[in-house]
């Protein structure tokens, strides 16, 4: 390992070459400035560890460079050297952000057990700041894979509400549609960056524990209450907690709940200091919370002040080929961990991923994919191993009429005619083109191209209909 830098920060060259033959002594390698211009400049190319800096330098206060050190470079472990012990600057330089200070005449043992702890300190600072980046990475919008008008829009929404100020955020899809995913991507997009995100999940943890669970407890606030206990809201001080699955919680606790985030500031259970709240809150749900309310399973007051912004995750199948694209990724994501070969679907899976109704959405997915990697042999996804879930939607589907229609029509030259029944009192035509229509684009997430391809159409005979239904002041939907 490569020894840790150090600047040595004094314009008084004995002292500099002293303390500079300490460091070198110790196992570091010093780099030595004696003016605090010349200190910057080595900081920002040489990019030390720990700086040793002087209070007082010919061509400034140290205090100023500290300053400085911090607003470039915020987990840098300063050490200041004062010339005396002189209270203020003592406390100045520990309100600035020093890492601790050390009084002239130096003691070269009490600086080795200094500069020992300010290296560990730096060390475990790099290393959160590269855990952060890599979680940032990780966790970033640019890893949320689909290109369907509705994932577009969702995700441009989301990022407008990473970046704003907004307190509270709802997010609202079914199960397995990546709420998860994205109450992560708000936060690691946000500027709450550097601070915890704190994820709960309310359907998992009894009622009678969430309370104390939350916002913490005094020790003895109640039987089991043997000590005192931090909740969750302490942990996600000025970062964000995510409140997985709010329709669960019990409406004494809506309430409570509510009352903190109207109040900004919360209590600990049997506490009696209100503690002020930095906190984004992200909740999600997977039922309809205005309805739950409607229906008195959830407070209304608390679904307004919640769903001020709110997100709605689309369902995989108005996603159009996006289906195609999650199923890509994680055929490479499960032929690396599962060491096989598989290339792709094929073209009748395709049709099938593209018609199924996918209840369980992306988590279903990846799980089928999963399942067939592990069961398939040949180099390509066929239908054998589909579960039947997958391949009773194509037979209700579209399926079975088209292989009877082709069959007949192939096989006896009948006329195909015959699939679609006029119901006795008949049909108007053009309302039941719209809603065709319709219900390929819809289902096709918006990709004009396959939804002429639903209809057996081209994309220009598509066009054109879209345009008579569009003149025609026919309500689109899309
Ligand atoms: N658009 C997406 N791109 C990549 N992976 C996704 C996407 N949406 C969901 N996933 C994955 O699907 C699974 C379920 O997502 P999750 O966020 O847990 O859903 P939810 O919280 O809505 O039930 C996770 O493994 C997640 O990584
Ligand atoms: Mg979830």
């Amino acid at each position: 390992m490569p020894k840790e830098k150090v600047l040595v920060v004094d314009d008084e060259a004995a002292i500099r070459y002293t303390l500079a033959e300490a460091m070198r002594g110790w196992g570091f390698d010093p780099v030595e400035a004696g003016t605090i211009a010349e200190a910057l400049e080595l900081f920002d190319i040489e990019q030390p560890l720990v700086v040793l800096q002087d209070v007082n330098l010919p061509d400034g206060s140290g205090l100023d460079a500290l300053r400085e050190y911090k607003s470039r470079q915020p987990q840098c472990v300063v050490i200041m050297i004062t010339g005396n012990v002189m209270l203020d600057d003592t406390l100045s330089a520990m309100r600035g952000g020093a890492y601790d200070f050390i009084a002239k005449p130096i003691n070269l043992r009490e600086l080795q057990v200094t500069i020992r702890n300010g290296i560990e300190t730096g060390q475990l600072r790099r290393e959160v700041k590269a855990i952060r980046s890599e979680q940032a990475r990780q966790f970033s919008f640019e890893q949320i894979i689909g290109h369907s008008p509705a994932m577009k829009d969702m995700i441009a929404l989301a990022r407008k509400v990473a970046a704003s100020e907004a307190s509270s955020v709802l997010l609202q899809g079914e199960s397995g549609t990546g709420k998860d995913l994205v109450a992560k991507a708000i936060h690691y997009s946000s500027g709450r960056v550097d601070q915890h995100f704190v994820a709960i999940n309310l359907a998992a943890i009894p009622g009678t524990l969430i309370e104390s669970e939350l916002f913490g407890h005094e020790k003895g606030s109640f039987t089991d209450a043997k000590s005192r206990k931090e909740g969750l809201f302490e942990q996600a001080q000025g970062g964000t907690i995510f409140l997985d699955e709010i329709g669960e919680l019990e409406l004494n606790l809506q309430a409570k709940l509510l009352r903190v985030l109207e109040e900004g500031s919360f209590r600990r259970v049997g506490g009696l200091k209100d503690l002020p709240l930095d906190i984004r809150i992200i909740a999600s749900s997977n039922r309809d919370l205005r309805s739950e309310s409607e229906a008195g399973h959830f407070r209304l007051d608390l679904y307004y002040r919640l769903s001020v912004i709110q997100i709605d995750l689309p369902p995989l199948r108005k996603r159009g080929d996006d289906v195609l694209m999650l199923a890509n990724y994680y055929i490479t994501y499960f032929n690396r961990t599962l060491r096989k070969r598989i290339r792709g679907l094929s073209p009748e899976v395709e049709e099938v991923f593209l018609n199924y109704q996918w209840p369980g959405n992306v988590r279903e997915l990846r799980n089928v994919i999963e399942r067939v990697l592990i069961l398939e042999d040949t180099d390509q996804i066929s239908t054998t191993w589909l579960p039947r879930d997958l391949l009773r939607g194509i037979k209700a589907d579209f399926h079975e009429d088209t292989f009877h229609a082709s069959a007949r029509a192939g096989g006896s030259g009948e006329s195909i005619a015959g699939r679609y029944i006029l119901p006795e009192n008949g049909v108007n035509l053009e309302e039941f083109e719209l809603s065709l229509v319709q219900q390929a684009m819809h289902r096709s997430g918006g990709n004009q191209t396959r939804a002429a391809e639903l209809l057996g159409i081209s994309r220009d005979q598509l066009r054109y209909r879209l345009k008579k239904l569009d003149e025609s002041g026919a309500e689109l939907g899309f």
